[in-house]
């Protein structure tokens, strides 16, 4: 049964990357690949991008990939992996889309090299985030890396009000913590965790590696 988050991000879809580009013009996609960057991704290798929505971040990393290797994308929403899929087909870009929810993902142990999330971590439920790190870190093989980008929080003390109230409606407090802290909890799942400000300081990666 599709909970009332999976319809919302149906919905969603219709107009997801309307919003990106007024919102962001072509900051969005240098963004994606400043975290591309980060990751070390490299073509041959198998990387998975979860709560991958229209997929911007697949598409960027399938482009680079240049036919090796493997790009793997889920969403547990069919509105968002219809829109990437036909976003992938039409630029000719193989990417392997698999609708599933982050806390259980249909995939063997020890498998991707690099496991990416944009903007979806802060909107993960706290349990469902518990569960969805334990996932990340049991797919990917040893010495293989997680990365997440979200945005800083803002100065403005307007948007920073809004940008606390999207982490708590689609979260909790919880969220807003974990917000404040990523590296605390990435820490009991991974390696090495480091977070880094992107070049214009309003978004960040925060990584760890499974030793
Ligand atoms: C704000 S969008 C981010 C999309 C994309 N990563 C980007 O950077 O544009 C959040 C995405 O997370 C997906 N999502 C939220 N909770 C999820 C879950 N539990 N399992 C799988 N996907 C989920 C939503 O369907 C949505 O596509």
């Amino acid at each position: 049964m599709k909970t009332f988050r999976r319809r919302y991000y149906d919905f969603f879809s219709n107009f997801y990357d309307k919003i990106i580009a007024l919102h962001s013009k072509d900051k969005s996609a240098r963004l994606r690949r400043f975290l591309l960057a980060k990751s070390g991704f490299r073509p041959g290798q198998y990387l998975l991008d979860v709560c991958t929505g229209t997929g911007a971040v697949a598409l960027e990393a399938a482009s680079l990939a240049k036919g090796q290797g493997c790009v793997t994308a889920v969403d547990f929403s069919h509105g968002m992996l219809s829109r990437a899929r036909a976003k992938a087909s039409s630029r000719g870009l193989q990417v392997h889309f698999a609708l599933a929810d982050v806390s259980m993902l249909p995939f063997k142990d020890e498998v991707f090299h690099v496991v990416t999330c944009s903007h979806a971590m802060y909107e993960l439920k706290a349990k469902v985030r518990t569960k969805a790190l334990g996932e990340f870190r049991r797919v990917l093989k040893r010495g293989g890396i997680f990365i997440m980008m979200e945005h800083s929080a803002p100065e403005s003390p307007f948007i920073k009000f809004l940008y606390n109230l999207r982490i708590m409606t689609m979260g909790s407090w919880e969220n807003r913590r974990f917000a404040l802290d990523e590296r605390g909890e990435l820490s009991r799942f991974f390696e090495n965790v480091r977070l880094e400000p992107t070049p214009s300081g309003r978004s960040k990666v925060v990584y760890g590696f499974k030793a």
